[in-house]
């Protein structure tokens, strides 16, 4: 393995490269914005697109006035409703040649986490022809621009509308690729907040901890930048704030725009300073165990964060202050501490247990191999673990 040092420089340059990258992104708010669509892609003279989503977004209507509006501006929607959650590599690649036996000129990706991430994945694929997904794997791999890509998120969690990375499953292995490179973010990112309505409480409370633990990745890693520090604080203020009610009445229409807001700001600090060790071991996790991904995080986060020491303590205190727990006056490990109990606490109300009791000891060894190999090339992380630090982390969430 390299050298901390060594270690530390690569991840500097990504940073530095990640930071430095323009928002060239449009971002539409407000609701019943997905109709932009149409108007977009006419501006753009396309007149073939992929639309990408599952199968209960088509079979619910919810897509029934965007097709028409797009039928009206003779624009040929060609439908790839195959996205499942934790999409496989062999779905980007069907969704990949629907594009291209379709001549399509672009990408509107319409659905929660996955179903962008596969899009993402298609995409790559499209303008990369003759590589796998594993070809285009890891950091600054796809090195080309997508065909134009329209993101609309129908859950508040993933913030894939916006960030530069995808991950997909390889089924035959149970490992998730992680995909990271700045052409991966979408050209433009649509918020409607009509989309996430009366999304079930089980999903908004996993999405919404998904969020939650981008943002303390981001703020917690090394070389954070102003604008990504900024981001990350204003979505841990909004999802304390607005998660509670959004699990508990669906049909907030206030704490699902904040949510969604939240998301974004999420997924625009970890695009600048990426996610850590939550998101490497719970990729692990679930590749193996086949569980959502925010209720994994929503596990890991304390035992992480707890592991991860003082390293973490001043950063972790200025955090306390967005969740409204810090104390004037106690120390930055005490607000640290704080901290770490209001997330367990969040988690509580949702129904969330501390500890991942499917997680088998035989897999410990596996899980942090795979962790490392993702996490260590690239992640800022706080403190450079190696196996056996990881391995305590999984021992401590398998029993408490
Ligand atoms: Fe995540």
């Amino acid at each position: 393995m390299q050298s901390n040092i060594g270690l530390r420089a690569r991840q500097l340059f990504f940073s530095v490269v990640m930071g430095l990258l323009p928002n060239t992104q449009q971002k539409i708010f407000g609701f019943g914005k997905l109709l932009a669509v149409g108007n977009l892609f006419e501006h753009q003279d396309f007149s073939k697109v992929l639309l990408v989503t599952t199968p209960g977004m088509v079979k619910r209507g919810v897509l029934d006035r965007l097709l028409s509006d797009l039928t009206q501006r003779k624009i040929e929607a060609h439908i790839f409703d195959e996205v499942m959650p934790d999409p496989t590599d062999e779905c980007a690649m069907a969704c990949a040649q629907r594009y291209n036996k379709g001549g399509c000129q672009a990408i509107v990706a319409i659905g929660g986490g996955s179903v962008i991430d596969c899009a993402k994945i298609a995409g790559a694929l499209v303008v990369n022809p003759g590589k796998s997904v594993t070809d285009i794997s890891g950091s600054m791999r796809v090195a080309k621009h997508l065909p134009y890509f329209i993101a609309v998120p129908t859950t508040a969690g993933t913030g894939s509308e916006v960030t530069a990375g995808a991950v997909i499953t390889n089924a035959q292995e149970h490992f998730k690729h992680p995909v990271n490179d700045p052409h991966l973010v979408p050209d433009v990112a649509i918020l409607d907040p009509q989309l996430t309505l009366g999304m079930p409480a089980k999903l908004t409370a996993y999405t919404g901890i998904d969020a939650l633990s981008h943002a303390v990745e981001a703020y917690t890693n090394r070389f954070s930048q102003q604008k990504t520090r900024h981001a990350a604080r204003q979505a841990i203020q909004t999802i304390f704030a607005n998660l509670p009610q959004a699990y508990e009445n669906g049909l907030d229409i206030q704490a699902r725009a904040a949510l969604l807001e939240a998301s974004y700001d999420a997924g625009y600090a970890i695009t600048h300073n990426y996610v850590g060790y939550i998101h490497a071991i719970s990729h692990a996790i679930g590749a193996l165990y086949e569980l959502p991904h925010g209720y994994i995080n929503a596990i890991l986060m304390p035992h992480v964060l707890r592991a991860y020491g003082s390293a973490v303590d001043i950063s972790l205190a200025e955090l306390a202050q967005c969740a409204g727990v810090s104390k004037t006056g106690a120390s930055d490990k005490d607000n640290a501490t704080a901290f770490i109990t209001a997330l367990e606490k969040l988690t509580v109300q949702f129904g969330i247990p501390h500890v991942l009791e499917e997680l088998s000891k035989k897999d410990f060894e596996l899980i942090a191999q795979r962790a490392l190999a993702e996490g260590n090339p690239t992640y800022p992380v706080p403190v450079i673990w190696n196996k056996q630090d990881v391995i305590g982390v999984l021992e401590a969430v398998a029993c408490g």
